[in-house]
């Protein structure tokens, strides 16, 4: 019996140089879990392939060691090793004057099960990849492209393998069947339970379809990482480039709280002082409004000077004239989510407060017009619907606090 927690593929510290000193790939280390879908990424050369193809022995290591499920490769019979991992490889390889029944029961046939059993497994994976069961007497090249990368893939599930390795297996695909059997490879892992190791020079199917993503660059491991710490934390230039600015910049919105941006200490006074002592405050601080907070630094409202001007005769206290109506953003909140909704209404600045809605900052306008433009979506980026520009001056406490 096979333990089910211990990692499916183990490399430990493996090599493979070629004859004359040519080094492919170096100190590999690299544990692969059950269920992990792990993407191999890396420019030409860096030895993607050779990485992958030395766990079902079609390259041999010329040094360390290779574990399946605990044992050491080296040890197994390489064909019998190899009908106990699936491969799919790019364009497909599926053999022409075979029928693609004949194609996917391949490894089925050669495992020596009975008729009914292949029979029974073909229907049931074609049924998977929404093509007709008809198509199981058809040759391979009356189908598309794409339709015969879906039995490519569905082939290597036929016979119950539970480590799938796939080299570049879409790179020959245009965008939109590209996308679909992204999705069909990823359901199919998720559903079935299978472990998937991944070729690609795509960075954004990587980050798509990854459990774990490894960056390779001339033979060597520079990075593994889940994709959200990739992003979040590439380990060196190599890694920042290959993932683009682009890509970065947009996961930084995605992970950018609205309390990591925003300007603390606001202005704000408490709703029992004097409109005096108001007008006092916007002079000294230079603001137009002021948030005002009880004792405690609850967040009540606003005043601001328009209508203090016009209720000041009448009426005494900041309590009088504050409004209580205000939007206001949660500190914990993303960015990603809160930009557009903040922007929209146009405020000048919104508070933003604790889980307890006690007043904790502001997140000015310009600081985010700023943000969006600059930072998160690139120069280039339309500024049409926030009518915000580089001249916009802020009336409200934006400038003072900036
Ligand atoms: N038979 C061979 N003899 C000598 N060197 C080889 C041999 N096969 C591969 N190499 C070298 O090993 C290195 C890694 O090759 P590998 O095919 O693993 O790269 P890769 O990352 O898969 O590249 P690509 O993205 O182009 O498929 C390359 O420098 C390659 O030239
Ligand atoms: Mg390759």
């Amino acid at each position: 019996m096979t333990n089910e927690e211990e990692p499916i593929v183990q490399y430990q510290d493996v090599n493979k140089i070629y004859r004359g000193g040519n080094v492919a790939v170096e100190h590999i280390n690299l544990t692969i879990d059950r269920g992990d879908f792990v993407c191999l990424i890396g420019t030409s050369g860096s030895g993607k392939t050779t990485t992958m193809r030395m766990i079902n022995r079609m390259l041999e290591p010329t040094g360390g060691t290779i574990l399946f499920k605990g044992k050491d490769i080296h040890q197994q019979d390489p064909v019998a090793l190899r009908r106990r991992i699936g491969y799919v490889i790019q364009n497909v390889g599926l053999m022409p004057h075979m029928t693609l029944y004949e194609n996917i029961t391949l490894v089925p046939k050669l495992l020596k099960w009975p008729e009914a059993k292949r029979r029974a497994k073909a229907e049931e994976l074609i049924k998977m990849v929404e093509l007709p069961e008809s198509f199981l007497d058809r040759y391979p090249a009356e189908l598309s492209g794409g339709q015969q990368q879906r039995i490519g893939v569905i082939r290597a599930l036929a016979a119950n393998q539970d480590l799938i390795l796939m080299d570049e297996p879409f790179g020959a695909l245009d965008p939109i069947t590209r996308e679909s059997l992204q999705e069909l490879v990823k359901h199919l892992q998720q559903e079935l339970g299978k472990t998937v190791v991944f070729v690609t020079h795509d960075m954004d199917e990587a980050l798509k379809l990854a459990t774990k993503i490894v960056v390779m660059d001339a033979g060597h491991i520079i990075q593994t990482a889940t994709p959200t710490a990739l992003l979040q934390h590439p380990a060196t230039a190599f890694v920042r480039e290959l993932i683009g600015e682009e890509r970065l910049i947009q996961a930084r919105a995605d992970v950018t709280t609205v309390g990591a941006i925003m300007l603390k200490n606001p202005v704000a006074i408490t709703p029992g002082k004097s409109l005096h002592e108001a007008i006092q405050l916007m002079r000294d601080r230079r603001v137009d409004t002021l948030l005002v907070v009880d004792d405690n630094n609850y967040l009540k409202g606003f005043i601001d000077i328009e209508s203090l001007t016009r209720q000041y005769a009448q009426s005494t206290a900041v309590s009088d004239i504050m409004q209580t109506k205000l939007f206001y953003v949660h500190e914990s909140a993303l960015l990603r989510d809160s930009v557009d909704r903040i922007l929209k209404r146009g405020l000048k600045y919104v508070p933003v407060v604790d889980a307890e809605n006690k007043l904790k900052g502001i997140v000015t306008r310009s600081a985010l017009v700023d943000m969006v433009y600059d930072t998160i979506w690139g120069e280039n980026a339309d500024h049409d619907e926030t009518e915000a520009g580089p001249d916009h001056q802020p009336q409200a406490g934006g400038e003072r606090h900036g």
